[in-house]
């Protein structure tokens, strides 16, 4: 594999992928045959604000691989499924949370069945979105495999069950262990699946692509924990979320079960373990080592 060097810094074409995936999913969400009030309701949850983080992994990522062809496909899909599970996350029955990109949550400035139809929509879509891929559909074994992907991070074993746990672990102090565990699935699982997925369109090494996972999943525990020391370090306003909401929750965290220096010092010492395995791949992986440095030190 490892591909051919882009010239230039990620941080310079942050922008240009940010409109890639921002095109594509407005065009997604363009559909004549959703119901209004449904589709105005997908629209708000995905488009005009988030950071698009996950998006931005998956380019960083094919850069590495040296693919492009299919990459928006997949950029825009990891997109719906994070914009599905924020919907589902801020709803009465699960973190109740009334703030959500600086904006109200879907199911306060739509209702709660509507937030509930446009999470369940926002998954389906994701997976209409990779099988209708033209440059996907053309090599339909390998677009299983990035199905596949997708598939696990979201479900049971991944994002899904990690929120199960979640809601189970409230009120109870859990373990490092533990606590590692639920936020590897309910974080950590889909932003390894936006890594993974373009690298099955390249011709990787068994070797390169083990280096790739250890990498991948690391990263995505990094964003939790960094999440969960944003909630105590940063304001309402600048996260545009309620920075109260795990203490309103009796959440377990980072920061609860270890203490806020020793949860940075986890952050920074998994960090360098992922950069460890990300090195081994070569200067083309310079674009997930600057995201990577953005989710250790991202202020929002
Ligand atoms: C927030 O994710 C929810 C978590 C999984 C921690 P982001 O911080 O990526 O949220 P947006 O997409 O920028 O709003
Ligand atoms: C979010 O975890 C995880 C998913 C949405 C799957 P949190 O509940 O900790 O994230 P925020 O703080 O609401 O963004
Ligand atoms: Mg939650
Ligand atoms: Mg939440």
């Amino acid at each position: 594999m490892i591909a051919r060097a882009f010239t230039g810094a990620f941080a310079d074409r942050v922008e240009t992928y940010r409109r890639r995936v921002d095109e594509r999913l407005d065009t997604i969400l363009s559909s004549g045959t959703t119901p209004q009030r449904l589709l105005e309701a997908m629209r708000y949850s995905v488009l005009g604000s988030g950071k698009r983080v996950r998006p931005l992994l998956a380019y960083a990522s094919a850069e590495l691989c040296g693919v492009d062809a299919g990459v928006d496909a997949i950029a825009a899909a990891v997109e719906l499924v994070h914009a599905y599970s924020l919907v589902h996350d801020d709803l009465p029955a699960m973190d109740d949370d009334d703030l959500r990109r600086g904006r109200p949550t879907t199911h306060r400035a739509f209702d709660e069945a509507t937030a509930i139809l446009t999470g369940d929509a926002l998954q389906a879509l994701a997976f209409e979105v990779l099988c209708t891929d033209e440059a996907l559909s053309a090599r339909p074994d390998r677009q299983v495999r990035v199905i596949r992907w997708l598939a696990e991070a979201s479900g049971p074993a991944g994002m899904v069950g990690g929120q199960a746990l979640d809601l189970a672990a409230e009120g109870r102090r859990v373990s490092e262990a533990e606590l590692e565990d639920i936020h590897r699935r309910k974080t950590g699982r889909l932003i390894r699946a936006a890594i993974m997925m373009p690298s099955e369109l390249a011709e990787l090494t068994d070797d390169e692509r083990a280096q790739l996972d250890v990498f991948a999943s690391d990263i995505g525990l990094v964003f939790q924990i960094r999440d969960d020391l944003l909630e105590v370090e940063q304001d309402t306003a600048t996260l545009g979320k309620s920075a109260a909401s795990d203490i309103d929750n009796e959440k377990s965290t980072y920061p609860t079960v270890l203490g806020v220096d020793a949860a940075r010092a986890r952050a920074d010492e998994i960090h360098a373990r992922a950069m460890r395995a990300l090195k081994s791949l070569g200067p083309a992986s310079a674009g997930l080592e600057w995201m990577s440095d953005f989710i250790l030190k991202r202020a929002y």
